[in-house]
């Protein structure tokens, strides 16, 4: 114990070589492109899971990671970015009110789509609020007493993100307007837990975006990939977006983050801007 101890505290060095491997681990299993100088950030948010380990270098790390992979999700969860929150970017959720539940609300009976049943799926959807604001939004925009049903799929890499969205607990409810929180959450000690409305709703589950095949419940109403994307290099961007698309439903909308282009999608297919990140195929 004492010599773990000894060995444990020492500070460790990634040398340029591991730093290497590492970036090229995450591209090949996540798709994320890493510069040169985020080789700092590597090892400070991966010298803890060492000291977790009792590893005393970087490249015992690698062998462990090789071998198990569940240290390797650890590893993509622990070298991502996971900021989110209830209601992220207002005019986001403005767009979605005003352009694509319009649309859905004027929708006809056609061939294979039950007007008033919407399906939607929130990829690299990190701990859920993101999934959970949507799903408030259709519940009380487009209501069961209407006739409406819906369904939200929330996906992320990461398996803690995806348990984390099934617990359903958070700290605070955050932007969530009142009367949502009132209807949508339930108060909990140290924070909020999503109440059976939304249960009922939003699924979680692990999916890559640029290895796994389409999720099930494809084709979608509407995709939600905001800021996940730009972490991706070019080629497996390209991978994700032709994904997206033919995730979608004809005549599907698809909502990107706010820092992310509209351009760069015409390989996929061509598809037309409506407003703020909100675009249609
Ligand atoms: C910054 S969060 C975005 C969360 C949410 N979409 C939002 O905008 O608030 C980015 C998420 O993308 C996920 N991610 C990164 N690479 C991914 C991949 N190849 N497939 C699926 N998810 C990925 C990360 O795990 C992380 O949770």
């Amino acid at each position: 114990m004492a010599t773990t101890r000894g060995l444990v505290s020492r500070r460790f060095e990634l040398k340029p070589t591991e730093f290497r491997r590492i970036r090229q681990l995450i591209h090949g299993w996540a798709g994320i492109r890493m510069d040169d100088t985020k080789d700092a950030l590597v090892f400070s948010r991966l010298a803890p899971h060492l000291r977790r380990l009792g590893l005393a270098t970087f490249a015992q790390y690698l062998d462990v990671v090789a071998k198990d992979a569940t240290e390797r999700d650890t590893m993509v969860s622990s070298l991502t970015t996971h900021e989110t929150s209830f209601f992220r970017d207002a005019d986001a959720f403005a767009a979605l009110r005003e352009t694509v539940l319009a649309a859905l609300r004027a929708r006809r009976p056609s061939t294979g789509v039950q007007p008033r049943h919407v399906r939607v799926w929130c990829a690299a959807a990190s701990d859920g609020q993101e999934a959970y604001s949507v799903a408030m939004l259709l519940h009380a925009e487009l209501s069961p007493e209407a006739g409406w049903t819906h369904e939200v799929l929330a996906t992320d890499i990461s398996t803690k993100c995806v348990r984390h969205t099934q617990a359903g607990v958070y700290a605070s409810a955050g932007n969530v307007p009142r009367a949502f929180a009132a209807q949508y959450l339930v108060s909990r000690a140290g924070g909020v837990q999503v109440g059976p409305i939304l249960r009922s709703i939003v699924r979680a589950t692990v999916h890559n975006l640029v290895h796994d095949a389409l999720p099930p419940g494809s084709p979608f109403d509407l995709i939600l990939c905001r800021n996940a994307l730009i972490y991706l290099s070019a080629e497996s961007r390209s991978v994700a977006q032709a994904k997206l698309v033919s995730a979608l439903r004809p005549g599907g909308y698809l909502l990107l983050g706010r820092a992310e282009s509209v351009g760069g999608w015409a390989h996929v297919r061509a598809t037309r801007y409506l407003s703020l990140g909100v675009r249609q195929t």
